[in-house]
């Protein structure tokens, strides 16, 4: 089987951090995402990884290389759309194929999922399906799909993976939007090509998933943080700080005189000192000094200090600080 892995998606729901590296890089729960993705992929038999890049795509690659993976990169110059970057991700590969978004976490059984005699997309019930593409079901067969509608027929979302028993029948079909220059919010969707696909006859049953963590936007790359860190914490107990798990502290990291977690992600050769920190991602190498931080992203090798306040404060008195 070969799989596909978009990450060419420029992640403006996710700046300020997004302009520094890409979204698949950005960590939670001690790794990167694609590190979640790729980490989850062990023990499958693949024959190609192909990885279709963005801009600062050299830093996919780098990461990509501690996996032993046969990967093949190609580049999306033009933002195009999914079924766009699918069909240059798809070039060169044969039969069944996998297709995982690279700005999401699920946790499958892969194996169980792939072994279907018919292709498969995975979904999930929302509460906000207009930001989806959706999918009619009868029983467990696709009977139609829409990208983003302004009026949803169900609220089973298509959670970003896919299974394709032909990936040259899903790129010939992602080719014929293109040449008809079918688009959806003015990009070639992979939705419309499973349209046109179920409009010629191919059949596509849905999978179910429970536990499918998005990271698409700061609120949700926290609440993904909080809910992996059950599964992937990890520290060691320092001196004179105190740690409230779940957290993920990197070894490498300098904690003193501080309290952390819970539901807090430090990476490698992070320095935090006199600080309380909860429900936050400090990346490799930031440097948080006299703070309070909650809900907050710190950014590789940033600095944050804070300091504290001489007061004199008379009985009966309020003073907040914002
Ligand atoms: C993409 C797909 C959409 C799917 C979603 C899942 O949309 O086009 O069908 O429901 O991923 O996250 P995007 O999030 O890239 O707008």
């Amino acid at each position: 089987m070969n799989i596909i892995i978009p990450v060419a998606g420029e992640g403006t729901r996710l700046r300020p951090h997004t302009h520094a590296v890409p979204k698949s890089l950005l960590c939670v729960a001690g790794k990167p995402i694609l590190g979640h993705i790729l980490d989850h992929l062990e023990g499958l038999d693949i024959s190609t990884l192909s990885v279709v890049l963005g801009e600062k795509g050299d830093s996919v690659i780098d990461f990509c290389k501690k996996y032993p993976y046969k990967f093949k990169y190609v580049i999306q110059e033009e933002r195009l759309g999914l079924g766009h970057a699918i069909h240059l991700g798809a070039q060169g590969l044969t039969g069944a194929t996998m297709v995982l978004l690279g700005d999401a976490i699920i946790d499958v059984d892969y194996r169980s999922f792939c072994s279907s005699d018919a292709n498969v997309l995975a979904v999930k019930e929302v509460a906000d399906p207009q930001r989806f593409g959706i999918v009619e079901a009868k029983g467990d067969d696709v009977v139609y799909v829409e990208e983003k509608p302004k009026q949803p027929r169900s609220n089973l979302a298509i959670v970003g993976l896919y299974y394709f028993q032909s990936v040259e029948k899903i790129s010939e079909a992602i080719n014929y939007i293109m040449q008809k220059d079918i688009r959806t919010k003015n990009e070639y969707q992979l939705t419309d090509a499973l349209r046109h696909l179920l409009d010629t006859g191919e059949k596509f049953r849905i999978a179910k998933i429970e536990q499918w963590y998005d990271c698409g936007t700061a609120a949700s790359l926290l609440d993904t943080n909080r809910h992996l860190l059950k599964k992937t914490q990890h520290y060691t107990k320092r001196g004179n700080s105190i740690i409230i798990p779940p957290v993920y502290i990197a070894d490498s990291a300098r904690i003193t005189e501080a309290v952390i977690g819970p539901n807090v992600s430090i990476g490698e050769d992070v320095v935090i000192n006199s600080s309380i920190v909860k429900d936050s991602i400090i990346n490799n190498g930031a440097k948080v000094e006299n703070a309070l931080l909650v809900e907050s992203i710190i950014g590789v090798k940033a600095s944050v200090k804070s300091g504290y306040k001489r007061l004199s404060v008379s009985d009966s008195s309020v003073v907040e600080f914002p």
